[in-house]
């Protein structure tokens, strides 16, 4: 067993933390305080191949593994989580249901604008009234009498990056008998006559990684643009979020990151009743616990991207390991989050330093792409057979 990164895995992290640490920390406070999209900076992160890390060269992309993706999106998550989502999306939910069930020509339009940064992908499966229970999504896609087209009508919500994404890979009801085997995916074009993108959400965190409904009215769907068979889509929903919580996970360890270097800085140089608080047995309980949760988040999560890797040559599932680093680690995000606020104490609660910020954007791990319930129940349903 081997625990070091290889010489390009050091190259891509390195260059990901410069890149994290001089150009996005320093807008991260503005664009949560405005919650305007980072559109310059998520270009710069498209320009450096971010935005499809794992995508061949031939599409766009950097042609890296999912360790290096992993990599990058702890050091993007450390410095600002909501650029870490906006490249979590484009790189997990929207490039690897087009790569792994894709056409050739379906690759070639949808993945090779979004991998090279160029353009904005999001993934739609959560519904208004289906968020955890995925299967009970009501959006239907009706194949045209002519079979040139499916017709989409229906609503997908908390849509990440949808009020500016260019391209969706969207799942529909081709027949709703059949429940999850009759879902079927799909690629729209966000030009398209029926694409309604609704509000943007106001949130808690992220603030700056857009979200809103999106309404389709009758929106034509080329046959062509279905992604992989009818009654196919659920398998592949779920399949581009295993991937996708490796991200999630990563992302979880980056804020942890932020939230445990800043409060160790502060231990050593706040001072209390005549001493560093960092020599107070209390805050070292903490900072050791917050120490040995970042350490185990960050191993669950290279390992979950070392099977997912693995399995992409073994054609095994990386399920398991995805819900299990994706659950550890979120949850130690939120813990490390939440020990910074009380460490740094009234300046923990300042919106002057990052410290609330870090606290309001760890909350999130724990519930998209899948709650820590669901994490719990998949974990559970796989090492018991039991449903
Ligand atoms: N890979 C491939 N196939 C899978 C799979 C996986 N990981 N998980 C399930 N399947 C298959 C099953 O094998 C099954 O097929 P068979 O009958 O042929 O075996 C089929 O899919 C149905 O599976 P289940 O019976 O287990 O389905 P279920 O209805 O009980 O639901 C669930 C399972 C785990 C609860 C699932 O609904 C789930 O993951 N829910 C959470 C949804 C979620 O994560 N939403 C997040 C939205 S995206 C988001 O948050 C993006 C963002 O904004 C950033």
């Amino acid at each position: 067993m081997d625990f070091a990164l290889t010489e390009e895995q050091q190259l891509i992290q390195q260059v990901a933390r410069d890149f994290a640490q001089q150009e996005i920390a320093p807008v991260a406070a503005k664009h949560d305080a405005s919650g305007e999209f980072p559109r310059d900076t998520i270009v710069r992160a498209g320009e450096l191949g971010f935005m499809g890390v794992e995508v061949p060269e031939a599409y766009g992309g950097s042609g890296l593994d999912t360790i290096c993706y992993a990599l990058v999106m702890e050091e993007i998550a450390a410095a600002d989580a909501a650029h870490s989502t906006i490249v979590s999306v484009n790189n997990s939910l929207y490039n690897n249901g087009l790569l792994s069930y894709g056409t050739e020509q379906q690759k070639q339009r949808f993945v090779t604008p979004v991998a090279s940064g160029k353009a904005i992908g999001c993934y739609g499966l959560t519904e208004p009234q289906s968020g955890s229970d995925a299967a009970a999504m009501r959006t239907r896609a009706v194949l045209s009498a002519d079979g040139s087209h499916y017709v989409i009508s229906g609503k997908k919500a908390w849509i990440t990056s949808g009020p500016v994404a260019d391209y969706m890979v969207m799942f529909a009801m081709t027949d709703p008998d059949k429940k999850a085997k009759g879902i079927t995916a799909f690629i729209l074009d966000a030009k398209q006559d029926g694409f309604i993108r609704g509000k943007t959400e106001p949130k808690l965190g992220i603030r700056a990684s857009a979200t809103c409904e999106i309404e389709f009215d009758n929106y034509r769907c080329p046959v062509e643009n279905r992604l992989g068979k009818e009654g196919q889509g659920f398998a592949i929903a779920m399949d581009v979020l295993d991937a996708g919580r490796i991200g999630i996970a990563a992302q979880s360890v980056g804020i942890a990151r932020a939230a445990y270097d800043a409060s160790l800085q502060y231990a050593r140089e706040r001072k209390a009743f005549g001493a560093a608080i960092g020599s107070f047995e209390m805050i070292q309980h903490k900072l050791a616990d917050m120490k040995c949760k970042l350490e185990a988040a960050r191993l669950l999560t290279l390992q979950a991207a070392w099977k997912r890797h693995q399995a992409k040559h073994t054609q095994q599932r990386s399920t398991l390991e995805g819900s299990i680093a994706k659950l550890f680690a979120s949850e130690a995000a939120m813990f490390c989050a939440h020990a910074a606020v009380q460490i740094h104490g009234g300046m923990g609660y300042s919106k002057e330093l990052p410290i609330e910020r870090y606290f309001r954007d760890a909350k999130i791990t724990e519930i998209y792409e899948g709650t820590s319930e669901i994490q719990r129940m998949v974990i559970a349903r796989l090492e018991t057979g039991l449903r």
